[in-house]
């Protein structure tokens, strides 16, 4: 099996951090090479343009924040994700280009069809080959983000926002079932755990570590 492309997404407070965790071990236990990394950012490039996009005092328009998004990607793909995938290691990314088309498409309303063109552009045919896709009602992720002290520029928006983020998330997942598994992150930590452990099982074609 060549080294495959696995993205981590969801709305703000759907449990990415603890759960990047479990895929981590999941790697370990298996010692199948993986390396992780994060958008924005992955490079130093991404990391700056991080810095800026999450700052709650940038002013950026939509478009701009689009482009800085794909910018940070860009570089990311290039001297990162690619030249991992073409040398056998799997790569692990928190967040990829659903997040572009969930926050700046249906938070923002940036045309699907611009972001569809950027990611044909920038990406050329790489796309992720599983997208673990958390999931948790806005109630859940309100009450989780509430908890950060210093909110970033996109945890500061209101749960409107939100709403059209997941709704966009969701439908995405819903009209390429075979890339997506949704995983409903509003459960304990074990259950969310079992189901990203299958989700990777299932990919990867591999059996349940109970069984190795
Ligand atoms: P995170 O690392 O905590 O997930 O923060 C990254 C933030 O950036 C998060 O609020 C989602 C946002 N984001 C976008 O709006 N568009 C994108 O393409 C990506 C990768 C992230």
């Amino acid at each position: 099996m060549q080294a495959q492309f696995i993205t981590l997404d969801g709305i703000d407070g759907a449990g990415k951090s603890t759960n990047l965790a479990v895929i981590q071990n999941w790697f370990e236990t298996r010692n199948l090479p993986v390396l992780f990394t994060r958008e924005p950012g992955g490079t130093p490039v991404g990391e700056a343009l991080r810095k800026i996009l999450l700052n709650p005092a940038t002013q950026a328009g939509l478009r701009t924040e689009t482009l800085m998004m794909f910018a940070a990607r860009c570089q990311h793909i290039e001297s990162v994700i690619a030249p991992a995938l073409a040398r056998g290691t799997n790569v692990v990314s928190d967040r990829f280009t659903d997040a572009t088309f969930a926050y700046q498409g249906g938070g923002r309303g940036v045309p699907p069809a611009d972001i569809a063109a950027l990611e044909n552009w920038v990406q050329g045919s790489l796309r992720p080959d599983l997208t673990i896709l958390l999931d948790v009602p806005l109630k859940v992720s309100m009450q989780r983000i509430g908890r950060n002290r210093k909110k970033d520029r996109f945890e500061q928006e209101e749960a409107a926002f939100f709403t059209r983020v997941r709704a966009a998330y969701l439908n995405r997942a819903a009209a390429d079932p075979g890339r997506y598994a949704v995983i409903d992150s509003n459960r304990t930590h074990e259950a969310v755990q079992q189901s990203i452990e299958a989700a990777l099982n299932k990919h990867f074609r591999l059996r349940p570590k109970s069984l190795l």
